[in-house]
């Protein structure tokens, strides 16, 4: 069952991109175009130099679908508010191990609220930094640009680490987890990271910036998967 779940190729909609006015309806949009998951970019201003949404943001998306939403907590001391973002609907929580000194107490402290916990790394954090808490994570993030803001280029560095964490993971096949990317994923460079190995695709710019919608950004970044991975 875990390989037929994690055999598939997610796609998650960042909400950073969506028009606030309206988040209702651009998270309808996407869903009826076939998105899997809705990704929530909560950044503090301080861990990354922009200050978006919280707990309460979370509980609107809750309160418009059913989708899994994917957390991803680019904030300092993210301890304090696991509980808070658990209650207010987060399926899962993604923390950088930048801002986890005991990483390994942080994820265990996400499951026991009974949630998915999920890990992550800058470009230029070495991937050895999760090594040990493999068996504590359904999911690890690469993130393939700076994070703290939409719209940038895909760093294809990045695409090396994304290998090495295939690699990784298929160390742990008992629970394998997902290889998540974020950052400058477009119809193009999707598919540069599905032959890296990555299995979820988190994209804002592509789907909520599309000139047709948001419904027409996820069925080009699908028909990209569809048409399959190229080689560099
Ligand atoms: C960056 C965020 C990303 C970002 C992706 O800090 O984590 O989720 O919103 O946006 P695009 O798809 O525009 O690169
Ligand atoms: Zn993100």
């Amino acid at each position: 069952m875990i390989d037929e779940m994690k055999s598939r190729q997610i796609l998650a909609a960042s909400i950073l991109a969506a028009d606030f006015s309206r988040l209702g309806e651009e998270i309808r949009e996407a869903e009826a175009g076939g998105i899997d998951w809705i990704h929530v970019d909560v950044m503090d201003g301080h861990f990354v130099p922009n200050l978006t949404m919280g707990p309460h943001v979370v509980e609107a998306c809750r309160r418009v679908t059913d989708l899994p939403l994917d957390v991803h907590l680019m904030i300092e001391k993210p301890e304090n508010l696991l509980a808070n973002f658990a209650i207010a609907g987060a399926t899962r929580l993604t923390v950088h191990v930048e801002t986890c000194p005991h990483l390994h107490h942080t994820l265990n402290s996400i499951k026991d609220l009974g949630i998915s916990a999920g890990v992550t790394l800058n470009p230029g954090t070495p991937l050895t930094f999760i090594k040990e808490v493999m068996d504590e994570v359904d999911l690890i993030l690469i993130m393939t640009v700076n994070p703290g803001f939409g719209g940038q280029q895909l760093i294809k560095k990045t695409l090396q680490k994304v290998m090495a964490a295939r690699k990784l993971q298929t160390l742990h096949p008992r629970d394998p987890a997902y290889i998540e990317v974020d950052g400058g994923i477009d119809p193009l460079t999707i598919k540069d990271t599905v032959h890296a190995g990555a299995d979820v695709f988190v994209a804002g710019t592509a789907i909520f910036q599309h000139p047709l919608g948001a419904r027409s950004g996820v069925q080009a970044l699908r028909e990209a998967l569809k048409s399959g991975s190229v080689k560099e």
